[in-house]
């Protein structure tokens, strides 16, 4: 006999009341999708919705890709030696300090799930990246949202926020969607404020788009605070995006309760090498920097002179305030151009866009002078 709606109505609500109560996260909208729904054709779609790198991947990452995919057959490394061993190099932590992670996202998952219980409090600042409220509701813990200042993390009042219930919370530096960011001293200042016991996930997805003098100095103050996991990722100026792969570093006795509730292989064996490649390619992330550093000016040049207002970023994205920004975002997907709305962010008049190719973000431009007419 064939299940009608009601016999599934009746599995899913056996799932826990907070997970039904999850809102599903929004994508960026595939170019794919937008070719098939508005008959365009891919190679005329420009995608600057997910924060990825426009120039892809390092061609060393490329090459490693290639050379391993005989070897698909076989399970990958489940404890990621060579790539662990190439980041304890990198960073000058321990092997036995990184967890590596289905993308970054991964690593935030697996702290909420090491240490939230149904009744435990996650904070998080308003507009933060999105992935902080799933990972807390997920669990049952309650999320406790601390208004933003100036669209970024008030450090004074998150600190505030932690009561004896508060088991994680989470910083996002820079943070996505809005590309602010706080310079090394006022985090540090931050942590030392918090609970020894309070676990502080500190997420720099997007440092590799710091300027030099500006990159974090967290992992150095792991040694002192056991209760931070700093993550970073291959996703973003690595542009391994689709093959997920990010890594946590953190004290020895936090990444060993990380690993017992990460599956056994979180990281499969083309996503290991390539990063193992991309990591080495320092030259590709400096170039890639550069590249971003260049696009941000000049896509702020052009907003500057369209008279359209924006939140200075520090990643490799912009949050354009556009007004009612759905109908915008309509108007751009009509001619081609991906960006992300973030209303989901609380943010409904603004739009963020990914920072491309110089030819990417002058059709953006183009685009978005139309959308408004201007
Ligand atoms: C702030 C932040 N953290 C983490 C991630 C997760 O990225 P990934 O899982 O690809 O490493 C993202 C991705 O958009 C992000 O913006």
């Amino acid at each position: 006999m064939k299940a009608d709606k009601l016999d599934a109505a009746r599995v899913a609500n056996r799932a826990p009341e907070y997970v039904r109560r999850i809102a599903p996260y929004t994508p960026g909208k595939p170019i794919e999708e937008l070719a098939r729904e508005y008959g365009l054709a891919t190679d005329a779609i420009v995608k600057l919705a997910s924060n990825e790198n426009p120039r892809g991947p390092s061609p060393k990452a490329r090459a490693a890709i290639a050379a391993a995919l005989a070897g698909i057959t076989r399970y990958p490394d489940g404890n990621g030696f060579d790539l662990k061993q190439a980041l304890s190099a990198r960073y000058g932590v321990a092997s036995e300090q990184i967890v590596l992670g289905n993308g970054s996202n991964d690593v935030l998952e697996l702290a909420a799930q090491a240490f939230l219980r149904p009744g435990d409090e996650a904070v998080y600042a308003q507009h933060a990246f999105v992935v902080y409220p799933l990972a807390t509701q997920a669990r049952g813990a309650t999320g406790v949202e601390v208004a933003a200042r100036d669209y970024g993390h008030d450090l004074d009042a998150m600190a505030k926020a932690i009561t004896a219930r508060t088991r994680v919370v989470f910083i996002a530096n820079p943070n996505n969607p809005t590309g602010t960011w706080w310079p090394s001293a006022a985090v540090k200042a931050f942590l030392e404020r918090v609970p020894r016991e309070v676990v502080v996930v500190l997420d720099e997805a997007y440092d590799e788009y710091l300027d030099p003098g500006q990159r974090s100095q967290s992992v150095a103050w792991i040694a002192e605070q056991p209760n931070l996991i700093v993550s970073r990722t291959f996703s973003k100026a690595y542009g391994l995006a689709g093959l997920r792969v990010g890594y946590g570093l953190m004290d020895a006795a936090v990444a060993d309760l990380l690993n017992r509730v990460r599956q056994p292989f979180n990281v499969n064996s083309l996503a290991q090498v390539a990063a193992l490649a991309a990591l080495a390619d320092t030259e590709y992330v400096a170039e890639s920097a550069a590249l971003n550093r260049v696009g941000l000016a000049a896509l702020g040049a052009a907003l500057d002179a369209m008279g359209v207002a924006y939140v200075p970023s520090h990643a490799n994205f912009l949050l354009v305030e556009v007004g009612d920004a759905v109908p915008v975002y309509e108007r751009l997907l009509r001619q081609g151009v991906i960006v992300r709305p973030v209303g989901g962010y609380a943010l409904p008049r603004h739009l963020r866009v990914t920072v491309g190719l110089p030819s990417e973000n002058e059709r953006f431009v183009a685009a978005l002078a139309s959308a408004l007419g201007r």
